[in-house]
């Protein structure tokens, strides 16, 4: 696919954490491995009242505290400043646009360049942002607008959000962004389903006991409080990220992945159809809402959720953690749970997706000696990316058969000899050719809400405070319930 000509690249909520922390960085790589069209411009939209130097100050800054010293250069650093602008606009001001509007028109080939509007801001911003941009006469392909999570806190709200956002672009402009599907062992799963054949024959509820997808965090709400407590693990994981991934492993093979169509949401689309709705009384047994207490965490004291959210904390119910069955109601699925779980202040950061096959159908080592278990499929996501097959084995030895279970290890660190990019710098590649495969469509993002609203509802129509987990476990002990009273247990890789 060819890059564009030229590209003016917005961010609105250009000196936020978002910019500074993910988006820079990564447009900085694209810079060193010279993957920018020529003369794209970054233009950083905030309501600071900075000009270039003082902005490319503080992304120099940014820049040294987010790339790894050994990613550091220098040279290419100052390539991306060069190319960096900040405009200083109150998006709520009808007033303040003309310069950035002034800014976008006035570059030689204005009519043919790429325009990005990247919207890392408060979701009670895309209506008005895309209104001016609208009535800027800036919305007319190529242009193309990305938006940022959460986009809605139920379905009614994410349906605004998407008609606000619709009014101004063609869907075929827009660009939501789910970070998890730019990580590279996540689009690696697509590629280990549908480009080998070992695994397709037994992919199914024949072969497949159940599935489980953790992403367990040892960072606290912390800063994002204040969002956080209006989200919780609900909305701000299971929502996007852990239902994403549940896509990508239950979907069925689309026709083509990477090029211009639109098989791979269209797939995704009908996994989340297929989901068992959730009546009060599977909430009630299928679900687990958690919250940490105080505990310790890589040696240290960290206080409990409550009271980091200080007077905030006293009525809140936000969960920090979430455990749950789900089912994937069709052919390929019936039957087979899918356990899903995801937490703040836990034990270890690491996010997976573990596929249990069943046990052998009969045991012909009748005198044996030592245990087996069944086969699994691990997909490590992150800290390390890989995979991982557990087998059961003979262990070297004269006389009878002692069997143990090991494991095959594909560490893309070792496989490849590169470095694995950002999820960002994928996603940002992807929003300026204009492939769209990897971005959330409307009826996906609202397909989500409809499954996840009951429980949600349910949650708060029950007024039950979450169970405590101490920061530093593994979770609330009813967690483990849910899944032990099913005759399994949760993985650790
Ligand atoms: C974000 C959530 O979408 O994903 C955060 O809002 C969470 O709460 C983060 O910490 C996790 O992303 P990653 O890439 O660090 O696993």
């Amino acid at each position: 696919m060819h890059l564009p000509e030229a590209c003016d690249f917005v961010v609105f909520g250009g000196t936020g954490d978002l910019a500074l922390r993910k988006l820079l960085p990564a447009l900085y790589q694209c810079v060193v491995e010279d993957r920018l069209p020529a003369d794209t411009r970054v233009i950083a939209v905030s309501r600071s009242e900075l000009d270039d130097d003082a902005y490319r100050s503080q992304v120099r800054l940014a820049l040294a505290e987010h790339v790894s010293p050994e990613h550091h250069d220098l040279g290419a650093v100052e390539r991306l400043l060069s190319q960096l602008h900040h405009v200083a606009v109150d998006v709520e001001d009808d007033h303040d646009w003309h310069t950035l509007f002034g800014m976008l028109k006035d570059r030689p080939g204005a009519e043919n360049t790429v325009r990005i509007f990247y919207l890392a801001v408060a979701p009670s911003l895309f209506g008005p942002i895309c209104r001016h941009l609208g009535q800027g006469g800036l919305a007319d392909a190529p242009a193309r607008v990305v938006l940022e999570k959460p986009i809605g806190h139920d379905l009614a709200s994410a349906r605004a959000v998407n008609d606000v956002v619709g009014s101004v672009f063609d869907e075929s402009q827009i660009f939501r962004i789910d970070h998890y599907l730019g990580k590279e062992s996540v689009q690696n799963l697509l590629v280990t389903r549908f480009a080998n054949t070992f695994l397709e024959p037994l992919w199914n509820s024949h072969s497949i006991d159940h599935v489980q997808i953790t992403v367990s965090e040892t960072l606290g709400a912390g800063a994002r409080a204040g969002y956080y407590d209006r989200s919780g693990a609900m909305r701000d994981m299971v929502q996007n990220h852990l239902l994403q991934l549940l896509c990508l492993v239950a979907m069925e093979p689309p026709i083509e992945i990477g090029g211009g169509r639109e098989d791979v949401r269209d797939e995704k689309l009908k996994v989340l159809q297929a989901l068992r709705p959730m009546r009060p009384e599977d909430v009630d047994r299928d679900t687990v809402r958690g919250r940490y207490a105080a505990g310790w965490v890589a040696g240290q004291p960290v206080p409990g959720y409550v009271e980091e959210l200080g007077e905030a904390g006293r009525d809140s119910l936000t969960e920090t953690y979430v455990a749950l069955r789900a089912e994937v109601q069709n052919w390929r699925w019936a039957g087979v749970p899918f356990y899903l779980r995801t937490g703040k202040r836990l034990d270890r950061r690491a996010s997976e997706i573990v596929v249990v096959f069943k046990d052998a159908p009969y045991d012909p080592f009748r005198q044996r000696e030592g245990a087996t278990e069944p086969n699994r499929l691990t997909i490590q996501v992150q800290p390390e990316e890989g995979m991982r097959i557990h087998l059961n084995a003979k262990e070297p030895g004269p006389g009878g058969y002692r069997l143990k279970p090991v494991s095959l290890d594909l560490s893309y660190a070792n496989a490849f000899d590169k470095r694995s990019p950002d999820a960002y710098e994928r996603l940002l590649m992807d929003v300026i050719r204009g492939n769209m495969t990897l971005f959330m469509r409307r009826d996906e993002v609202e397909a989500a809400w409809a499954w996840c609203e009951p429980i949600l509802r349910h949650w708060e129509s029950s007024a039950m405070p979450p169970k405590t987990y101490p920061a530093g476990s593994a979770g609330p002990t009813a967690s483990f319930t849910l899944i032990e009273r099913d005759g399994r247990s949760w993985q650790e890789s």
